[in-house]
């Protein structure tokens, strides 16, 4: 059966109440890797945060932990250049992947980048999931693509979450909406519900709260 792609709704309270109370732990910085021998044990569920750089990865994660200053964004694409984990609690861990499609990325740091995404996504037995942000500005662009056939090839689940949605009027939002789904649809390892957010104002945060919650 061929997947039918939605926009997530805001969920009812006592979801949203999950996700808020999944959150209000403590929340640490653990370690950046740039290698697999460099991982944390896999000892406890994780969700990763993947996307092009400059997307709003780090500054995601901080306003899903109401952390300003956790993850470090930055106006410089490419900032993230290791596998940053988090722990969320004792029990979790939040992963800031670093960003792709960096243009004046010389080619053997991409090459270096994917062998450890691909090494990371396929040898990660507790990976629970990939959320993909995608900037609502621009859509879902070529590398974005790459990307989710590596996904679809390394059989783990990815979520898209539509990033900076505050920059755009709503019907720039429902038109580039309908181009995501149309982007999905050829990728089995896509889930389909889409989340539509703003760290700026927080909007959807809540909601990408539930989501792990439930998933974690
Ligand atoms: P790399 O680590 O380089 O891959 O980037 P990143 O994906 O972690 O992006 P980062 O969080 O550093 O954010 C990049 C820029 O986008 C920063 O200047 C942020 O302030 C801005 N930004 C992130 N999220 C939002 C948002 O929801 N709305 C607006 N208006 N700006 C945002
Ligand atoms: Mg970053």
């Amino acid at each position: 059966m061929k997947a039918v792609f939605t926009r997530a709704e805001t969920p009812e309270p006592s979801t949203l109440e999950r996700g808020r109370q999944l959150f209000a732990v403590s929340v640490d910085f653990l370690k950046g890797v740039v290698a697999m021998d460099g991982m944390p044990p896999a000892d406890r569920l994780e969700v990763c945060f993947a996307g092009r750089s400059n997307v709003g990865k780090s500054t995601l994660i901080n306003a899903l932990t109401g952390r300003k200053t956790l993850a470090r964004a930055s106006n410089t694409p490419g900032r993230t250049q290791e596998i940053n984990f988090f722990t969320l609690g004792d029990t979790r861990y939040l992963v800031d992947l670093p960003g792709y499609g960096f243009a004046k990325a010389p080619k053997p740091v991409v090459e270096k980048w994917q062998a450890l995404l691909k090494a990371y996504l396929s040898g990660r037995p507790t990976l629970r999931r990939v959320f993909l942000l995608v900037d609502g500005r621009h859509g879902v662009k070529p590398v974005d693509t790459e990307i989710m056939d590596l996904l679809d090839r390394s059989a783990v689940t990815f979520q898209v979450v539509l990033t900076k949605t505050d920059k755009l009027k709503t019907a720039e939002l429902d038109r580039i909406v309908e181009g995501v789904k149309t982007a999905l649809s050829p990728h089995p390892a896509a889930y389909p519900e889409i989340i539509v957010t703003s760290s700026e104002t927080g909007y959807g945060i809540g909601t990408l709260r539930s989501v792990i919650a439930d998933i974690v």
